[in-house]
């Protein structure tokens, strides 16, 4: 065999034969996973349009009257939950607002519109009529997923002006602290208005994620020693909300489809490396959002079960872990928000939610 490959003759005419084979699979090859969703034009445009509306109105509103608006009124959260699935909890976070006013706070919600979804249980609630009308289609491995953050900042910019920071959070996110400890560690710290998105480097993972679109695919705008990846889940000042939806750079790559599905969690890369491009100092690298990495599986998170919740449990996924270079890093911000936790979850934690989960 070793022997008949390395005549030349041989290898020439193996050669001749997997030419037409190439062609024939090449392209294959290299197309992207047949059930990756693509965004399609249509989409794209509207978008750029809903991203152009928020960004002319932030724009006129920026220079004297946002901040003299700002000193008359109270700022607020915005609250955006992306989900393609009815949000389970949403019981828990009417009782997390109970007692707030609306001048707090907004919630907007991205649900998926081909989605099993069921708008209804949310009437009477806080979240009744939040549904944004610009949602699309999402899917997991695709770009779709930065495309539904993005229109939900842009929604959230346009309604508001006192919308200060921008929430992200997904059916299963439940809050872990009262409402006003969330509203008091953010504004407390206004002055600087820095936003709260993990931004790692060195993961072992990191280069298969970078070249899942093919390699040097991402070059020039994003070289590899740019690239970085964090927790989905964030929460943006406003002048970030902004520089998010003026990005049209960095989007032109990260919204190319994977040819590698494994390696594929666009919305993990595009929102920490964008920041961490533009604006390091205007953040604080980490989340709010707790999450159990151990025992992951198929790139998801630990959930947790109805019999593991305990008050002992909601205490130490509160705090950063004791021995870590990451509570000196944390500026002392512990975990408002964790995820994730399997819908039966919720009797087990509105039983807590006066006793332990909103009080501090
Ligand atoms: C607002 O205006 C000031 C000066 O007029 C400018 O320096 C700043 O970058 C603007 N902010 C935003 C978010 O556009
Ligand atoms: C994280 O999940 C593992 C199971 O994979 C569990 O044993 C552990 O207690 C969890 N950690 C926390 C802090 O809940
Ligand atoms: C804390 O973590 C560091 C690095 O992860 C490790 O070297 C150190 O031994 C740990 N300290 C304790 C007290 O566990």
């Amino acid at each position: 065999m070793v022997m008949m490959l390395s005549s030349p003759s041989v290898l020439s005419f193996a050669l001749i034969l997997s030419l037409p084979l190439l062609l024939l699979v090449g392209p294959r090859v290299l197309q992207p996973h047949r059930n990756n969703l693509l965004i399609t034009l249509p989409d794209e445009l509207d978008d750029l349009a809903l991203f152009r509306r928020a960004i002319s109105v932030s724009a006129r509103s920026n220079s004297s009257t946002l901040h003299h608006l700002h000193k008359r009124r109270k700022r607020k959260i915005a609250f955006m939950f992306l989900t393609n699935s009815d949000l389970h909890f949403a019981p828990l976070w009417d009782r997390f607002f109970q007692g707030q006013g609306r001048e707090l706070f907004n919630i907007y919600i991205h649900a998926d519109p081909s989605a099993p979804f069921n708008p209804p249980s949310y009437d009477g609630t806080v979240f009744s009529g939040r549904l944004i009308p610009t949602a699309k289609r999402t899917q997991r491995s695709s770009p779709t997923l930065i495309s539904a953050e993005r229109r939900l900042l842009a929604t959230a910019l346009l309604d508001d002006p006192l919308n200060a920071f921008f929430a992200l959070l997904s059916q299963h996110c439940i809050p872990l602290r009262p409402f006003h400890s969330l509203y008091h560690a953010l504004f407390n710290h206004e002055h600087e208005q820095r936003s709260f998105i993990e931004i790692l480097d060195g993961e072992p993972s990191l280069w298969s994620r970078y070249i899942a679109r093919g390699q040097g695919v991402m070059l020039p705008e994003v070289p590899f020693s740019e690239f970085r990846v964090g927790s989905q889940f964030f929460v943006l000042s406003r002048r970030h909300a902004l520089l998010v939806i003026q990005d049209r750079r960095l989007w032109r790559k990260f919204r190319l489809p994977c040819f590698n599905r494994n390696s594929c969690y666009p919305e993990e890369h595009y929102f920490p490396t964008l920041l961490w491009m533009r604006d390091l100092e205007g953040c604080f690298p980490f989340t709010l959002t707790h999450v159990n990495w151990t025992g992951s599986t198929n790139g998801h998170p630990y959930t947790y079960r109805p019999h593991e919740l305990s008050p002992g449990l909601i205490r130490t996924i509160r705090s950063p872990p004791p021995n870590s270079t990451t509570k000196d890093h944390r500026h002392g911000f512990p975990y408002f928000f964790a995820r994730k936790f399997s819908p039966d979850c919720l009797q087990p934690f509105l039983d807590m939610a006066d006793s332990c989960l909103f009080r501090d």
